[in-house]
């Protein structure tokens, strides 16, 4: 992709939408080889533009999902121990009495189970998406940071294994904590807002061709008003799109002030936030909006 707005246009092909800013920072992501660093709300599109750019390149997506406590084991590679076992049992059963040779032959690549970050590493092209990095810890950040640097993992029964082109790599985070900044410092970074009236609407219509442009329209404005409100959890782009597919498959064409209350369960899911919408004059919210 030689520049930024066909990056644009192949990630719309995918039916994913980006901005002009976006679209620069996956131009430059690609072209200088950098991770993108994609922070935001939920909801807001970060892990949906990874599996867009894998769309986008033709190339597979891999994820690695972090949670609390994952390590290298989980993440880069292990060993299959109960084959590692079965294999020594037979070895022993045949006679077999070279200790040295046993322990070559067990850690032979065949016993090598490799997880998402090698598997990165080892897939040409591939795009690495390393999913929610907030949720993981100090240690493993400065592990992933190793390995973004050099693209490669030194296996101490194997040796070094490098990927002959590096993956493209998004890493994203919600926030929940700062990430450090001497892993945002290899990335590229960018914030992700949620998106304007306009451009909300096109990614309703893009993922939802069947359901009524006017419906489309009315449920954007609706969770653009919502998230105006101050609730504890606004909605995201995912829930502007489940709702607007909640009220399709109840056979709606159009929303009124009523209809959006009964369903507000589709886009709200803290009694509080509940509570707050029911106050809001959503009917003027529709009206506005030519209801
Ligand atoms: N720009 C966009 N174009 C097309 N679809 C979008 C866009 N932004 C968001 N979506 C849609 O919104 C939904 C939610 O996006 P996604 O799961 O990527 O959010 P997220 O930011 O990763 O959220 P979380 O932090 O909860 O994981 C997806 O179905 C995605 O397809
Ligand atoms: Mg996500």
């Amino acid at each position: 992709m030689d520049d930024p707005e066909q990056v644009r246009a192949r990630l719309e092909e995918t039916g994913y939408l980006v901005d002009e800013g976006l679209a620069i920072a996956c131009f430059l992501a690609l072209r200088l080889h950098r991770p993108l660093f994609c922070e935001g709300d939920a909801g807001v599109g970060k892990t949906a533009l990874a599996t867009a750019l894998a769309e986008a390149l033709g190339a597979p997506l891999i994820r690695l999902q972090c949670h609390e406590g994952i390590d290298a084991s989980q993440a880069l590679y292990d060993w299959d121990f109960p084959r590692q076992l079965l294999h020594l049992r037979a070895a022993e059963a045949a006679g077999v009495k070279d200790a040295e040779r046993l322990e070559s032959e067990l850690y032979d690549r065949r016993f090598l189970i490799a997880r998402p970050l090698l598997r990165a590493l080892q897939t040409q092209p591939a795009v690495l998406l390393v999913d929610e990095i907030d949720r993981a810890d100090d240690e493993f950040e400065a592990f992933l940071l190793e390995l973004l640097s050099e693209y490669s993992v030194t296996i101490p029964e194997l040796g070094t294994l490098r990927a002959e082109a590096p993956p493209v790599v998004v890493l994203t985070s919600n926030r929940t904590r700062e990430v450090h900044d001497a892993l945002k410092r290899r990335c590229l970074y960018h914030w992700f807002d949620h998106p304007s009236f306009a451009r909300e609407l096109a990614i309703v219509r893009s993922r939802l061709p069947r359901v009524s442009a006017r419906l489309a329209e009315q449920v954007t404005a609706l969770v653009q008003a919502l998230r105006a409100a101050d609730l504890v959890k606004p909605p995201g782009v995912a829930e502007t799109i489940d709702w607007a597919q909640a009220l399709d498959t109840l056979g709606a064409n159009e929303v009124d002030a009523e209809l959006a209350v009964a369903t507000l369960g589709s886009v709200l899911k803290y009694r509080e936030d509940t509570d707050r919408a029911r106050g809001l004059d959503l009917a003027a919210v529709l009206a506005a909006r030519g209801a």
